[in-house]
């Protein structure tokens, strides 16, 4: 019985949650495709340049900010988990069918750390950061600023990408370095 009852409530409380979290959404100045999921409250510091395609899903937590004139896009189908914060304050650009597993942190600025100078007082050094489509990015990694990551390519969990990943490639570690291609033939 209680089981029913609980079955009865899920369906319209997600629904519900959905459709408030899109409203949410929609009054911060995100701009989002159709079948926007959210598994839960979605953070967004400024959210005017956000643009989400059709079909996106965003864990719960996930916080976005798009600073000053920074952009920051999502493309079709693309899944972004629980708790992964994505800074754009120049441009951070996500292909589409992207997996990003939760805990990620993906930035397009460094502070300047000039010496002689407070860290906090110094200007941004901002370059943009490129995922490419069907990029899976595994729990808990880093993509710094001025990266790009290709089409297919694989990043192994807790892995900081300092630098550009070629299409199709399997990379792991600190900092990320490939093993090895999609399209290699398996190991025996
Ligand atoms: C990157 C990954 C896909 C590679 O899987 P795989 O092709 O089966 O790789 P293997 O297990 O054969 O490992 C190959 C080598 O890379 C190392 N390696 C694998 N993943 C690693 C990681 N995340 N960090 C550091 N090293 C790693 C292995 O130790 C192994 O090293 P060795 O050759 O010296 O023994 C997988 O290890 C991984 O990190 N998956 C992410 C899981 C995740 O975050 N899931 C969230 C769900 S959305």
């Amino acid at each position: 019985m209680l089981t029913k009852i609980r079955v009865l409530l899920t369906s319209p409380i997600s629904i519900a949650r959905v459709l408030l979290g899109r409203l949410c959404l929609r009054c911060r100045g995100v701009r989002f495709g159709s079948h926007l999921d959210l598994e839960g409250p979605v953070q967004v510091g400024t959210g005017k340049n956000i643009r989400l395609g059709d079909h996106v899903r965003l864990g719960k937590d996930v916080y976005f900010g798009a600073w000053t004139d920074g952009r920051l896009s999502i493309g079709d189908n693309s899944y972004v988990g629980r708790g992964t914060v994505i800074l754009a304050n120049q441009s951070v650009q996500i292909g589409t069918d992207c997996l990003i597993a939760p805990g990620c942190h993906i930035t397009d600025a460094n502070h300047g750390i000039a010496p002689n100078e407070l860290i906090r007082k110094q200007p941004l050094d901002v370059k943009p950061v490129r995922i490419g489509n069907d990029v899976w990015i595994g729990a808990g990694c880093s993509i710094l600023p001025g990266v790009t990551i290709g089409d297919g390519a694989v990043i192994g969990a807790r892995a900081v990408v300092t630098k550009d990943i070629p299409p199709g490639a399997i990379a792991v570690g600190v900092p990320a370095k490939v093993i090895r291609y999609r399209a290699d033939p398996p190991r025996m």
